[in-house]
């Protein structure tokens, strides 16, 4: 027997907090860099696996403004894994058309990534099949602050007035602009907040927490993700 439509329906948009690197990393006795590199390798099963179920939008939390508190050596070795990452995605764009987008304020990258994250960007512009957001160097209060900075900029060049602010008009002030809001947020590794991730656009959106470290995290973990989406009643505020 068929499935009603909306059992069938796969998230338009999921966002995920990469979570666990470092505890995979501490259960085997490796460097927490280990983790990483592990979870950047989880990181590109699924967002294969997201392609072929024909997710459309996929953001990932790679790197938070708090994320700074880490040791050098830690936050070098995330670093490095992201550069490694996209050189492939610019080797690779003819061939993969997948479009990438950065939130976060990425003036405190190093020269080297800023440049590498300003030429993904510009360079997958055209692409619409599926687009890959990276948070980097990004919070939600610190998007907040730097929309709000902005519009006020704008107040006071006489480009908009403070009444034309809408939640519309506000939301194209974000990093986020043009992205339509998450409905599914995984958060793997069993920790049940939301640290900063996406406040804005997630007030509406279905969380799913799960156990498995992110390292480990697989399609069948994606699909189990899914399946708890898709018998979530949304409501959006009304009865
Ligand atoms: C959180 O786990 C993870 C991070 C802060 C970094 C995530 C970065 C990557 C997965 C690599 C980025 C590269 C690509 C290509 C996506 P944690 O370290 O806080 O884990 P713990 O809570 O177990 O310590």
């Amino acid at each position: 027997m068929a499935l009603p439509d909306r059992e069938n329906t796969v998230p338009r948009h999921i966002a995920i907090i990469m979570d666990g690197n470092g505890r995979w990393a501490k259960q085997r006795g490796l460097p927490r860099t280990a983790g990483h590199k592990a979870g950047a390798e989880a990181f590109r099963r699924i967002a294969n696996y997201c392609r072929t179920l024909g997710v459309r939008y996929l953001t990932v939390y790679a790197f938070s403004t708090e994320n700074w508190k880490r040791s050098e050596e830690e936050v070098s070795g995330i670093m490095k894994l992201l550069g490694i990452y996209l050189k492939e995605a610019l080797r690779d764009m003819e061939k993969n058309h997948v479009r990438f987008c950065f939130f976060g304020d990425l003036s405190r990258l190093s020269p080297e990534l800023r440049k590498l994250c300003l030429e993904a960007t510009e360079r997958s512009g055209e692409y619409h099949e599926v687009q890959v957001n990276f948070c980097l160097n990004y919070g939600g209060r610190d998007e907040i602050l730097r929309a709000a900075r902005s519009f006020a900029a704008d107040v006071a060049a006489g480009k908009h007035t403070p009444d034309d602010l809408t939640e519309a008009v506000f939301s194209e002030y974000l990093d986020s602009a043009g992205v339509p809001d998450p409905e599914l947020v995984i958060r793997p590794s069993g920790e049940m907040r939301t640290s900063n991730f996406l406040p804005w656009q997630t007030v509406y959106s279905e969380f799913v927490f799960m156990n498995v470290l992110w390292p480990d995290f697989g399609p069948r973990d994606l699909d189990q993700a899914i399946e708890e989406y898709r018998r979530r009643n949304r409501r959006f505020g009304g009865a």
